[in-house]
């Protein structure tokens, strides 16, 4: 079992460090493969995705490098905060360059089809605000689907969890209680 855990946070002392540590640390003691992938440090850093590479898009030495990566997982772990509803720029970027088609999907007959069969998706997002208020507006649920439905299953995988964790700007009062939670 490979596990690739692709994690988007300027900050190595978030807690989506501390997230992707832990999960990390669970799958070493099942003797799984793991992989880090740290966006914002990787030697492989991909330009802004522009229109001149959406025209006859080539696959790039970046670009094969990360579907490598992807096509080598069982499952793909995403850690990221909560910034502006959503991911950072830099975790779309990723996906823009690299979930091209042709290698995520194609289309048949018009219709798009997933070709990233067999692998299974975890999501962790961590917010500043309290748990409470995105679940009272619908902003979680409204992230969670948008991730589910047009990105992953759009590309044939399945999710496995998808966890949102409020709160964790306040020095840190709840993390630990988070991290002891976390489950492979
Ligand atoms: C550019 C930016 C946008 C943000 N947008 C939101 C937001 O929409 N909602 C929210 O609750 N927190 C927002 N935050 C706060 C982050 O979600 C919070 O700092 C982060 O989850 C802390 O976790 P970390 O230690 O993993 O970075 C934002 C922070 C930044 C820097």
């Amino acid at each position: 079992m490979k596990i690739l855990i692709i994690i988007a946070n300027p900050k190595i002392d978030s807690f989506s460090f501390a997230i992707a540590n832990k999960y990390k640390e669970l799958a070493l003691t099942k003797d799984y493969e793991v992989e880090i992938i740290d966006l914002y440090r990787t030697e492989h850093q991909q330009p802004f995705f522009t229109y001149e590479n959406i025209n006859g898009l080539k696959t790039t030495s970046e670009m094969k490098y990360f579907q490598d990566k992807i096509s080598q997982a069982d499952e793909l772990v995403f850690v990221f905060p909560y910034w502006w509803g959503s991911m950072p720029a830099i975790l779309k970027n990723f996906i823009d360059w690299n979930f091209s088609r042709g290698f995520a999907f194609e289309y048949v007959n018009s219709k798009p089809k997933g070709l990233l069969t067999n692998k299974k998706v975890t999501i962790f997002t961590t917010t500043g605000a309290p748990s409470f208020i995105y679940k009272i507006t619908g902003a979680n649920n409204r992230l969670k689907k948008m991730i589910q439905k047009q990105i992953i299953e759009f590309c044939g995988m399945k999710l496995k969890s998808f966890n949102i964790y409020g709160g964790v700007d306040k020095s840190g009062t709840n993390t630990s209680k988070i991290l002891d939670k976390i489950r492979l």
